[in-house]
C-alpha cells in the first residue's frame, strides 16, 4: 500500500542528524526552553525573514495566542475561511471571539475577497486567511480589504511553511526554483505556523509558532505562553497559558530546517508530474499566478470522489479526504451558516481528495499512483 504520507522514511533519511539532536538534549538537562528552542527562533527566524518568532506549545495555540495578543476578545468577530481545518475557528473561540465565514475561491481553496465585503460589520477586527495545502491566499487584495476597514490580519500558515508570496508586478515564480517573492507567515500583523508530524517542517509531537514584525504583539505572544508573566512569577498579563516548544521537539526541528527547502521543491516536482498525468481527467490544482506553492496536500477535486477512493484502495494507494465538511456544516458549527450558504466551500467538501504526498515518494510511485487514477477514468 502507498500511504499518503511516511514519516518512517523521512526520519531514516536522517537518522544521524535527530539521534544526536535528541542525545543532545538528554544529556544537557534542559527540556523546556533553553538554547535549542532560542537557536530554533532565531533559525526560523531567519529562515522566514521575520522580525520575531515565538515558539509555543502547537499551531491551534499559536493562532489563539496572536489573536489574543492583538486584542482580539469578546465582542469582536473574526472573518474566515468556511472550508478550513477546525482550528482555525476554534482559536477565534478560544479567543473569546465570533468567527464570521466567508466563501472560498473554488480554484485555489483560499478565501475569495471578493466575498468580504459581505462578512464585516462594525464588530470586525481581524480577518484571518488561511493558506490551504501550502499555498498563499491572495494577500494582496486581503490587506487592502484590512486596510480599509482598518482590521488586523493574523495568517493561518500552519499548512504552508516556505510558501512565498509574489506581489503583483513581481515575477512570477518558477515553481522550480525557490527563492521569489516573500515568504508566508511575514505578511500580516501576525502568524501561525504549525509542527504537527504531518506538516512539512514536523516536529515529533505538537509544537508551533507565531510569527510577528510587531514588538509590541511579540512581547505579549511570549507571555501569554508562559503565565502571563515576563519575569518569573510576576504575572503581568490575566490569564495566561502554559504553551511551549519543548527543547526535544526544538532540536529534532533544527535537524530538520536545513533540509526543507528541498523537500518542498520535490514536493513541487511530484505535484508537476501529478499534473500532467491528470489534468484532463480530475481538477487538479491551480497555482496561483502569485504563488509558489508548497503542496503540503496534492488535492485534486472529482464529483465521483467516493468512488474513486475504493478503486485507488484496491489498487494500493491510499488517499485522504481534507476536509469532508465545511466549517457551518460540522455538527458543533452550525450555527455559523447554513447549508447553500457557501456553495464554493461546500462543493470542495463534497468533491476534494488528497493524493499521497511526501518528499519521500519516488518517481515509480508517483507514476502509479497517476495510472491507479487514470485507470479509474478507464
Ligand atoms: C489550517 C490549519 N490551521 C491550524 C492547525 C492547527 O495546528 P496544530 O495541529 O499544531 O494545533 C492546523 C493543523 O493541522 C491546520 O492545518
Amino acid at each position: 500500500m502507498i500511504s499518503v504520507l511516511d514519516l518512517k522514511a523521512e526520519y531514516n533519511a536522517l537518522k544521524t542528524e535527530v539521534d544526536a539532536a535528541i542525545r543532545r538534549v538528554l544529556e544537557s538537562g534542559v527540556f523546556v526552553g533553553g538554547p535549542e528552542v532560542e537557536m530554533f527562533e532565531s533559525e526560523l527566524k531567519a529562515y522566514l525573514g521575520v522580525k520575531h518568532t515565538v515558539s509555543v506549545g502547537s499551531g491551534t495555540d499559536a493562532l489563539f495566542i496572536a489573536l489574543r495578543a492583538l486584542g482580539v476578545g469578546p465582542g469582536d468577530e473574526v472573518i474566515a475561511p468556511a472550508f478550513t481545518f477546525i482550528a482555525t475557528i476554534e482559536a477565534i473561540l478560544h479567543a473569546g471571539a465570533k468567527p464570521v465565514l466567508a466563501d472560498i475561491d473554488q480554484e485555489t481553496f483560499n478565501l475569495d475577497p471578493a466575498g468580504l465585503e459581505g462578512a464585516v460589520s462594525p464588530k470586525t477586527r481581524a480577518v484571518l486567511p488561511v493558506h490551504l495545502y501550502g499555498q498563499p491566499a491572495p494577500m494582496s487584495e486581503i490587506s487592502s480589504f484590512a486596510a480599509k476597514h482598518n482590521l488586523k490580519v493574523v495568517e493561518d500558515a500552519a499548512q504552508a511553511i516556505g510558501a512565498r508570496y509574489c506581489y503583483p508586478g513581481s515575477p512570477r515564480p518558477n515553481q522550480l526554483q525557490a527563492d521569489p517573492g516573500v515568504a508566508v507567515g511575514t505578511l500580516g500583523h501576525a502568524a501561525a505556523f504549525s509542527f504537527y508530524p504531518t506538516k512539512n517542517l514536523a516536529a515529533y509531537g505538537d509544537g508551533g509558532l507565531v510569527a510577528t514584525n510587531d514588538d509590541s504583539l511579540a512581547e505579549k505572544a511570549r507571555m501569554l505562553a508562559v503565565h502571563g508573566a515576563k519575569t518569573r512569577y510576576h504575572h503581568e498579563l490575566a490569564a495566561g497559558y502554559t504553551s511551549r516548544l519543548d527543547a526535544l521537539q526544538a532540536a529534532i526541528l533544527r535537524a530538520k530546517l536545513p533540509q526543507l527547502e528541498s523537500w518542498n521543491a520535490k514536493r513541487r516536482r511530484i505535484a508537476k508530474a501529478y499534473t500532467e498525468s491528470l489534468s484532463e481527467l480530475v481538477f487538479t490544482p491551480v497555482v496561483a499566478s502569485y504563488s509558489l506553492h508548497t503542496f503540503h496536500q496534492y488535492t485534486i477535486r472529482t464529483p465521483e470522489r467516493d468512488r474513486l477512493i475504493a478503486h485507488l484502495k484496491h489498487k494500493g494507494v491510499g488517499s485522504s479526504i481534507h476536509y469532508p465538511l465545511p466549517v457551518h456544516l460540522q455538527p458543533a458549527y452550525t450555527h455559523l451558516g447554513s447549508p447553500g450558504q457557501f456553495p464554493h466551500a461546500e462543493k470542495a467538501a463534497r468533491e476534494v481528495l488528497s493524493l499521497p504526498m511526501h518528499p519521500f515518494l519516488t518517481d515509480e510511485q508517483a507514476e502509479y499512483i497517476g495510472s491507479a487514477v487514470r485507470s479509474f477514468f478507464g
